[in-house]
């Protein structure tokens, strides 16, 4: 009996040994995925009612879909708009955005498209896949809000640019394309990163998803929160399955 108790006292709480990592962090910082976003009304993915559950991702949300399929893609995107613009900041990113204001957290690192983070006050934002508030020319420097873009999207062919005339798309990472500079500022970003929270993501799309062997490489550590399992979770020093609302109002409670 006194082995056990040992043995639970040994490996402790999983939200204390996350807070403690958070508190004796010099140089943390947060990667999120989609999963961060679901309290705020948006779907993720691929868990259970995720997007990709529903919609063929490579017809919608590819380079190869924004060239032959332009209807089909731009439905997508006009809906996906609506969905993203309602939108608001939930707790887990307002809790991120204290850490940093606090000096508690260098910034975030995410996945998502959806501007959440820096609407909830973060300041350190590297979007590695784009965000959609923006519309750019696939020919030129043009940018313009999206609404401007989905506005004339019905037009055939798509919208054009007012400059010189070729396609305007969304200013996000599609699948088939590499990922903007934002990824590079995120690998410099990260290279003394000590602590790495790694949010809401099932850890399934590269070269994003490489940043955690990066960070481990680099003698950081890892605490991992997600409702499901992930492939890198033998990578954390902690790996927490569970709500990242819970979690995160947890973990504010002991003052990580
Ligand atoms: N709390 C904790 N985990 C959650 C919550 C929540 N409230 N909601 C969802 N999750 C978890 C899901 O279980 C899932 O494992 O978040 C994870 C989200 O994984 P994905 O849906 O695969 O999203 P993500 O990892 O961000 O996808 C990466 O894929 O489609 C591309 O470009 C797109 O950026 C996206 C990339």
């Amino acid at each position: 009996r006194a082995d056990r108790r040992a043995a639970r006292l040994e490996m402790g709480d999983p939200l204390d040994r996350s807070a403690a990592l958070l508190r004796g962090a010099r140089a943390a910082c947060a990667f999120t995925g989609a999963g961060v976003s679901t309290e705020s009304g948006i779907p993720d993915f691929r868990s259970a009612g995720g997007l990709w559950r529903g919609v063929d991702p490579m017809a919608v949300a590819s380079i190869q879909g924004f060239e032959h399929e332009p209807d089909r893609f731009y439905a997508f995107w006009r809906w996906r708009h609506g969905v993203l613009q309602s939108a608001k900041p939930n707790a887990v990113h307002r809790w991120l955005a204290a850490l940093e204001a606090g000096g508690r957290l260098r910034g975030v690192v995410t996945q998502n498209i959806d501007g959440l983070h820096r609407l909830a006050g973060s300041r350190a934002v590297h979007e590695l896949h784009g965000c959609f508030r923006q519309a750019r020319c696939d020919g030129c420097a043009h940018r313009c809000a999206i609404e401007t873009a989905l506005a004339a999207s019905q037009a055939p062919g798509g919208p054009r640019c007012p400059d010189c005339g070729a396609r305007l798309r969304p200013d996000v990472t599609l699948f088939g394309e590499l990922l903007p500079p934002a990824f590079d500022d995120a690998v410099e970003a990260l290279s003394d990163c000590d602590l790495l929270l790694v949010l809401g993501t099932s850890l399934s799309v590269y070269p994003a998803a490489q940043l955690v062997p990066h960070v481990r490489e680099g003698g950081g550590a890892v605490v991992l929160v997600n409702a499901e399992p992930t492939p890198m979770d033998a990578l954390a020093e902690v790996a927490i399955h569970g709500q990242l609302g819970q979690v995160a109002a947890a973990l504010g409670a002991r003052a990580a």
